[in-house]
């Protein structure tokens, strides 16, 4: 027998640019929405949830995409929220929770409601009311 097994490079280290992971198997930022608009401290469930994958083993974790401009991107309000300074305290709690047991996180980013044009980017929430900001965006 070769001891070589279909799945061996899943087990094996990885890099995304400097940020190494100890195996291949990814958590990808699907919701949990798990929050309340107006929750400012990191619930402790959403922790708990966070920590158990990293605790059993995933190599990169990417924690789902948040509100980036509230009410203005909030596609739910289950998400949690990134427009103000005041999220950062209980995100680097949770970011420690994961660190904790050896696992990079990422934050995954909104887009799926921005349209990008030659002239600019168009923000689109979920009523449809669109907001342009207008660039020069080279194509
Ligand atoms: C219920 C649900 C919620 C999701 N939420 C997000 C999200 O917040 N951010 C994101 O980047 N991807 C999100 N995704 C996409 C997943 O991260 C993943 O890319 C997608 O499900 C494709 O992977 P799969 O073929 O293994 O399902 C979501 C997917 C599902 C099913």
């Amino acid at each position: 027998m070769s001891g070589h097994t279909r799945f061996e490079k899943l087990l094996e280290p990885g890099y995304i640019g400097s940020v190494k992971t100890r195996n291949r198997i990814i958590k990808t930022g699907a919701g949990m929405l798990m929050w309340h608009k107006d929750d400012v401290h990191m619930r402790e469930e959403v922790k708990a949830f966070y920590e158990r994958m990293a605790r059993g083993g995933v190599g990169l974790l990417i924690v789902e995409s948040p509100t980036i401009d509230y009410p203005l991107g909030a596609r739910w309000r289950q998400r949690y929220r990134i427009d103000d300074d005041k999220y950062i305290e209980g995100l680097g709690k949770l970011v420690e929770v994961v660190h904790k047991h050896g696992c990079p996180t990422l934050i995954s980013e909104v887009k799926e409601y921005v349209e990008i044009t030659g002239k600019g980017l168009t923000i689109i929430n979920k009523e449809g009311e669109r907001q342009v900001i207008e660039a020069d965006i080279p194509s």
